[in-house]
């Protein structure tokens, strides 16, 4: 039989935990035919919830998944870790400053970056959910000198799903048929949803729609949409974004010809090497590559720079903090 592949997720008695483990445990992770072993990591209060969980992913009876394990401590959970999912991070509370978010994320992403150093398998990969995700990835990988810096990556994989559902609804069209979608820079309400691109049916989206929809609806509908959902549904996204988690990993350990992910800048697009933003992405061989070569207009080149410089600025913060 196939040796277990050891999933550690963090936050793991939360509400995008609930939504994600099952999933994990069921195979779509992975693969159907993968076997799963789950390490729930979450804070001394959060244990027992985990333990509820856990006793719920038990009753599943899943046959792919061959253990749990449930602990508060950075240094077990990722022990031996393949894939580590870090969605558990502190919001950010009304009147908090961005230095206090910063510094509070730090206290989370430090320690489980070392964790991660000192105690993952060779072959970790690991994918940050929990916001600010892009720079609580960067804090993670600057604290895991011994992972390849490639390894650590952000989500921007539940934006890119939101932009690729837009876009159908508007043009009337399966989401099938969009092609080439992307999203670039920052996780945030800077990010930016790029239709000079994606193609629909070998079209260009972008000429297939009006500038003042492209640029006053859909940008800042896909840009808004956590906010959108809050105020609807009285919580944040949680089961949309484990679905996006569930994409990335899948896509990064089995191949996909074109997906967005925030991943390490090597330079290309003019973002400064080392941030972790997000681009237009193929996998190949369970390696991210950015896809080069695209043409960039100056409509979006000022809203690729303007995430890109927010990314910056957040990392500067995270230094000037000591963070990193
Ligand atoms: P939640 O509040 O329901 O759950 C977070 C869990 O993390 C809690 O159970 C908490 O005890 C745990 N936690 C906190 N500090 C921890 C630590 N140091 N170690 C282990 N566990 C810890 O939040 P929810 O809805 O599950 O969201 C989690 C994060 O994901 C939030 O930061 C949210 O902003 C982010 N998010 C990111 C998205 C993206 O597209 N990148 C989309 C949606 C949410």
């Amino acid at each position: 039989a196939q040796t277990p592949v050891k999933v550690t997720v963090t936050g793991a008695a939360g509400q995008i935990g609930y939504a994600l483990l099952f999933r994990i445990a069921s195979g779509q992770l992975l693969g159907a035919d993968v076997p799963v072993k789950l390490s729930l990591l979450e804070i001394p209060q959060a244990v027992k919830a985990a333990e509820g969980t856990a006793m719920e992913l038990d009753d599943c009876a899943f046959p792919l998944l061959s253990g749990i394990e449930i602990t508060d401590d950075p240094n077990v959970a990722f022990d031996g870790a393949n894939v580590a999912l870090l969605v558990g991070a502190m919001p950010r509370k009304a009147g908090m400053e961005r230095g206090d978010l910063l510094e509070a994320n730090g206290g989370i992403f430090g320690p489980q970056g070392k964790a991660i150093n000192d105690h993952a398998a060779d072959d970790i990969r690991v994918l940050v959910v929990g916001n600010p995700a892009n720079t609580n990835a960067l804090i993670a990988q600057q604290h895991a000198p011994d992972v390849p810096a490639e390894r650590f990556t952000a989500m921007t994989r539940l934006d890119h799903n939101r932009a690729l559902s837009q876009l159908a609804a508007k043009l009337q069209v399966p989401v099938t048929e969009i092609k080439k979608m992307t999203i670039w820079g920052n996780h945030s309400a800077t990010q930016y949803p790029d239709l000079f691109h994606a193609e629909v049916g070998g079209k260009i989206a972008a000429e297939l729609v009006d500038e003042a929809w492209l640029r006053d609806t859909f940008i800042p509908t896909v840009a808004k949409r956590g906010a959108a959902i809050i105020d609807a549904r009285g919580a944040s996204s949680a089961a949309s974004a484990a679905n996006a988690a569930i994409d990335h990993v899948f896509d990064w350990v089995n191949g996909t010809e074109w997906t967005s992910a925030a991943i390490p800048s090597d330079g290309s697009y003019g973002v400064p090497e080392g941030i972790i933003s997000s681009f237009p992405v193929a996998s190949r061989d369970g390696k991210w590559e950015i896809i080069q070569g695209l043409e960039i207009d100056a409509f979006s080149r000022e809203r690729i720079d303007a995430s890109v410089r927010e990314l910056t600025e957040e990392r500067d913060a995270v230094r000037a903090l000591g963070l990193i």
